[in-house]
């Protein structure tokens, strides 16, 4: 373990209890934050120190800070679910530690050991464990650990002083309705990452590039988008915020492969359950093409939209102007539905964790 000690003020007017069940009575997403927040500070003379929890609460920048002009940003995003014995865990914070430090390679940050990592997840859930939502309410405390450069200089070099957060919010579902398809507009005009860039990252650039597709998808009455890849425009690469997966009437379950996209640890995940189940599964290039042909042939019978804040949700329609892509109506029998249970049930310990995913905190 790295030593860095944390160091605790409680916060002195935490939110009243009536309030929190009244937020976790209907959470939303994103829209209510718990009493404490994560800061480890980082300076290329001292590296990681003063690791504390502390009130949540605005945080004081120098309007010069690095992070304002260029965006050196990255973030993580995961869960904390409450299982029947009222115990709190988390799924696989491993991995979005390490995703981290790979997204702060790329952005030349430093990286936070995923140690430190776990253990900062593990110091917020703790201290704020009454906005954990209850077991069996399909509702969990999601939990968004970001890194900003802070840097007052205006020169275009990677910063020397960051700091790393953790915030968190209990949340519902992403969608309004989780089991209900979502329809997903085509995006021709603009890429959301190209080749060498920071596709790869989980960066809010990315996010920063994606808003006007995602506003033209809203307006076209779909609720994401989906981007294919810049140099041809013509494979699948990734949705405005999750990753996509394609079911083939042989049993065979395909994902974009791009090193443009984000490596989703749902999406890494839905896969290993997917094989477990007998299916193949396959991570290559898909064209578009290929979609619409599947789709018309029935040899494609199912799309999903995978990530931690969606889990998954069904797609209905890819809409285009040119065209739309209508998949079969989902029923319980849908392997989306199937993994979807699955995968929800390991999280909230109703099903049994065969791969060591669940981590008690
Ligand atoms: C997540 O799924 O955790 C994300 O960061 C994506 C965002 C759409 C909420």
């Amino acid at each position: 373990m790295t030593d860095l000690t944390f160091r605790i003020e409680r916060n002195a007017n935490p939110a009243a209890d009536a309030t929190v069940a009244e937020v976790l009575a209907d959470p939303g997403f994103g829209k209510h934050f718990t009493d404490h927040m994560v800061i480890i500070d980082w300076t290329k003379d001292a590296g990681w120190h003063d690791a504390r929890v502390v009130p949540y609460g605005p945080l004081t920048f120098n309007p010069a800070s690095a992070v304002f002009h260029y965006g050196q940003e990255i973030f993580e995003g995961l869960k904390a679910y409450r299982h029947a014995d009222g115990s709190v865990h988390t799924f696989r914070p491993e991995r979005n530690g390490q995703r981290l430090a790979d997204s702060a390679h790329r952005l030349a940050l430093p990286q936070l050991p995923v140690d430190v990592f776990v253990e900062s997840v593990r110091q917020l859930v703790e201290i704020d464990e009454r906005w954990v939502p209850a077991h069996g309410e399909n509702k969990a405390l999601y939990l968004r650990p970001f890194m900003i450069a802070n840097e007052d200089f205006l020169g275009v070099r990677a910063a020397e002083s960051v700091s790393y957060l953790v915030i968190a919010c209990p949340a519902g579902s992403y969608f309004s309705d989780p089991t209900r398809p979502v329809n997903i507009w085509l995006e021709r005009e603009y890429s959301r990452a190209g080749r060498g860039g920071t596709g790869a990252a989980k960066c809010g650039g990315n996010y920063a590039a994606s808003m006007l597709p995602q506003q033209i998808a809203y307006e076209k009455g779909c609720e994401q988008v989906l981007f294919l890849d810049s140099c041809d425009g013509a494979y699948l690469e990734e949705l405005g915020g999750m990753n996509v997966v394609l079911v083939f009437d042989d049993g065979t379950v395909a994902t974009p492969a791009s090193d443009s996209i984000l490596p989703g640890i749902t999406r890494d995940s839905v896969l290993q359950l997917v094989e477990d189940a007998g299916y193949q599964v396959e991570r290559r290039r898909i064209s578009l093409d290929e979609w619409r042909e599947g789709a018309a042939s029935g040899r494609i019978v199912e799309a999903m939209a995978v990530g931690t804040a969606a889990v998954i949700t069904p797609i209905g329609e890819l809409r285009s102007d040119e065209f739309t892509i209508a998949n079969p109506p989902v029923t319980e029998e849908s392997l989306a539905m199937r993994i979807r249970a699955k995968l929800t049930g390991i999280q909230n310990g109703v099903e049994s964790d065969t791969h060591g995913w669940m981590l008690k905190l």
